[in-house]
């Protein structure tokens, strides 16, 4: 890249809180024909020339793992151009030197935040008549201190309008490696939607809150007429306490403010170098009254196409399937994180895990996957483990199954979903190291024991005061031992290695395990025996399974191991059913409670907010956490019944073999898969269920206990009640 041409560039003392801007002043001699800026930074920047705005990316360069990546963004900014020119680039710390995470104290921690401010950038000019000219970062570019007097991952930003930068110094070279410096890799994050504020609510404590009436990430934009030096303040929440005042204290230690103050005038501003979590803010301070249309939220994350989409006859269905989508979209920014608010914000990989089936399938997540699991192969330990979030701010840190497992079942994931073996070839080291490291430090050979795990994380079978489900870890840990075991060989068959020790590893697990645990406990254990393939009958284990729900009241005892399978291994075995009656039930523990409780985004639990309005805990209670929105593949796989088998990914061969029920009368899926769209509609009517199905490949229809092959194309199909 020709970016390495520049050298870093940092500023000549330490400013403190307050965000640098650079600038490069530079005449273009000759009419030019086209200009290209590749330019990132230690931070996060918002770049201008001659006052413009440079492309549309936010947050740029993104969060990659740092140490070892860091991505180059490309600007065609030929439109910019004049003869007289000033490039300047506004540096914030992002993720880079915030104080992530939040809670943590650390060494690597410590390190982080003594890391420099800094930038490397190039612009090549190419003039009409042919030749070229190029200006690069050295100690001819300038630093002042920006109207950005504070901007931080947690704690928000401040914004001082009445400063314009003065006291031009001379940056001074910083010595930092350009190894690291990558293209852009992920989607570029942007603003995607601007959400209108649906409200402005006088609360009891008799404070002043603006409503969205959506969950988002990202900002508020606001505008006003204002003197100079009046101040603007405000702080982020997610919901309302039950007296229907604003309520932050699940955001832990994150501040999550933004401040600003006036200069003369009509003005509009938002935060431009960090984002927030929200779906209401509490205006401290505000000059005059408020209007509802001074104020507007922007959304805020990876550019995805999205790809798919869910309709049914059930209104709390519906409101379920856009909360999961927001989920996505508050939480996929650069990175998949686990929330959007509160002093964490982290790519926690069992979340990731998790949900990557469903990320998958409501947008086009191909290259964002790729890109973040290029950092956790980045980030990956020499003995194989992988960190608890990647990027890996906690290297200090165990890991856990499940989590680390997202090492081998995301690749397979992105190649099931979109079909190309790219993304196998790319991690197949660090999917097979992962299962090294495992075969490493059991203490059991051939099962995975004696290890920190997070266990089935929230699982609703927990032990009083315990954020661990009842499931045997040693159970967690080996049946996932077994999965990954089982994606090396299956991948690396498909590359054309040797993978005959893997197999034999395999089956020597499956073996052992079905030794060491003969007999089933919970909910998360059944399914996990069954999903995995280590049950040795499946059927009756997961009518088992089916008896224990019912036994349960009809309820989910599982927690983030179990939860994404538990709705797969029930329909798949004949328990359709009993798989909607979980999905339909609207009394907490259920995926639809949140929906009556007026939720926007998925929960990170079942009854974050009681019946009673009181909260589930303060510090531990995310109203933006994607993980149980896991059951939106579900819905696609076997309630609208569109899937593919392993052998044709990215639905190259499709099976139709939907599961509808009769209390919600309808389901349309509409599904935009590499080979084209599928959508797939049924509908109860009078006397039977109509179907309907366009498919863009051959598809095995499965109706009605009948095999039947049908070409690409429409096709309705009828069954009597
Ligand atoms: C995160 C989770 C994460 C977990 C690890 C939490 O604080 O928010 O979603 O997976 O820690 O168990």
């Amino acid at each position: 890249m020709e970016i390495t041409a520049g050298r870093w560039i940092t500023v000549s003392r330490d400013t403190g809180d307050v965000c640098p801007v650079f600038r490069k002043c530079f005449k273009a001699g000759k009419q030019i024909e086209k200009a290209e800026l590749q330019v990132t930074v230690l931070g996060v920047y918002e770049a201008c020339i001659n006052g413009s705005r440079i492309g549309d990316d936010v947050l740029a360069p993104g969060w990659t793992s740092y140490d070892h990546r860091l991505q180059v963004q490309s600007y065609d900014v030929t439109a910019l151009l004049k003869e007289e020119n000033d490039l300047r680039v506004t540096v914030g710390r992002g993720w880079f030197r915030s104080p992530m995470p939040g809670w943590l104290q650390s060494d690597d921690k410590k390190r982080r935040l003594k890391q420099p401010c800094g930038l490397i950038a190039y612009l090549r000019l190419r003039y009409h008549d042919g030749t070229d000219e190029t200006i690069r970062t050295d100690e001819s570019w300038q630093w002042a201190e920006s109207p950005v007097l504070f901007s931080e991952i947690y704690d928000g930003e401040r914004y001082d309008a009445r400063i314009t930068p003065e006291n031009w110094q001379p940056a001074k070279f910083l010595d930092w490696p350009k190894d690291i410096l990558i293209p852009q890799e992920g989607e570029a994050i942007r603003e995607t939607e601007r959400v209108a504020a649906a409200e402005i609510i006088h609360t009891p404590a008799g404070e002043t809150v603006v409503d969205f009436g959506q969950e988002v990430t990202g900002y508020v934009e606001f505008t006003l007429d204002a003197k100079e030096g009046d101040t603007i303040s405000f702080d982020h929440a997610e919901v309302l306490d039950r007296d229907g005042n604003f309520y932050n204290e699940n955001y832990r230690s994150a501040k999550a403010l933004a401040e600003y103050i006036c200069r003369n005038g009509k003005q509009t501003w938002h935060p431009r170098l960090t984002f927030f979590g929200f779906r209401y803010i509490r205006l401290l301070k505000w000059p005059g009254q408020p209007g509802i249309k001074d104020f507007t939220a922007i959304a805020v994350h990876s550019d995805m196409k999205r790809t798919g989409w869910l309709k049914s006859g059930s209104a709390e269905l519906n409101r379920l399937f856009s909360n999961i989508v927001w989920g996505q979209r508050g939480n996929f920014l650069d990175v998949p994180t686990d929330c959007p608010q509160r002093d964490e914000r982290l790519g926690w990989t069992g979340d990731a895990q998790v949900f990557i089936r469903t990320a998958c399938y409501l947008y086009d997540a191909e290259r964002f996957f790729r890109k973040w699991l290029h950092d956790l192969a980045a980030d990956q330990r020499e003995s194989g483990e992988v960190g608890q979030v990647i990027p890996d701010l906690m290297p200090e840190g165990d890991s856990s199954s499940a989590w680390g497992d997202a090492a081998t079942i995301c690749p397979w994931q992105v190649y099931q979903t979109y079909g190309d073996k790219a993304v196998l070839e790319d991690q197949f080291d660090s999917m097979r190291k992962w299962v090294d490291f495992i075969t490493s430090v059991t203490r059991t050979p051939d099962l995975w024991t004696g290890h920190f795990h997070f266990g089935d994380w929230l699982g609703l079978d927990a032990p009083e005061g315990s954020y661990k489900g009842s499931t045997r870890e040693d159970f967690i840990a080996s049946a996932f031992y077994a999965h990954s075991a089982h994606l090396v060989v299956k991948a690396g068959k498909l590359l054309g290695r040797d993978v005959s020790a893997y197999e034999k590893l395999h089956s020597a697990i499956v073996t052992a395990f079905r030794k060491a645990f003969p007999d089933y406990r919970t909910q998360t254990e059944h399914v996990l025996a069954v999903h995995f393939g280590l049950a040795e009958d499946k059927q009756k284990t997961a009518d088992a399974l089916a008896e224990m729900v019912i036994k349960d009241g009809v309820r989910l005892r599982t927690g983030f191991v179990g939860t994404p399978y538990i709705l797969h291994v029930l329909s798949e075995y004949s328990h359709a059913d009993l798989a909607w009656s979980l999905v339909l039930r609207r009394e907490y523990p259920g995926w639809l409670y949140p929906v009556t409780k007026g939720a926007t985004t998925i929960w990170e639990h079942w009854d974050g907010i009681h019946e009673d309005g009181s909260f589930w805990s303060r510090d531990m209670n995310s109203f933006n956490h994607y993980s149980y929105g896991a059951v939106a593949d579900w819905v696609f796989e076997q309630a609208a019944g569109i899937r593919h088998d392993e052998e044709h990914p990215g639905f190259s061969v499709l099976i139709y073999d939907p599961h509808p029920d009769t209390r919600l009368g309808w389901l349309q899926a509409r599904l935009d898969t590499r080979h084209g769209t599928v959508s797939a509609l049924w509908m109860y009517q009078d006397n039977g269920i109509r179907y309907e199905l366009d498919t863009p490949v051959r598809t095995l229809v499965l109706l009605g206990g009948e095999e039947q092959w049908v070409a690409p194309g429409r096709h309705i199909f009828w069954t009597a009640r």
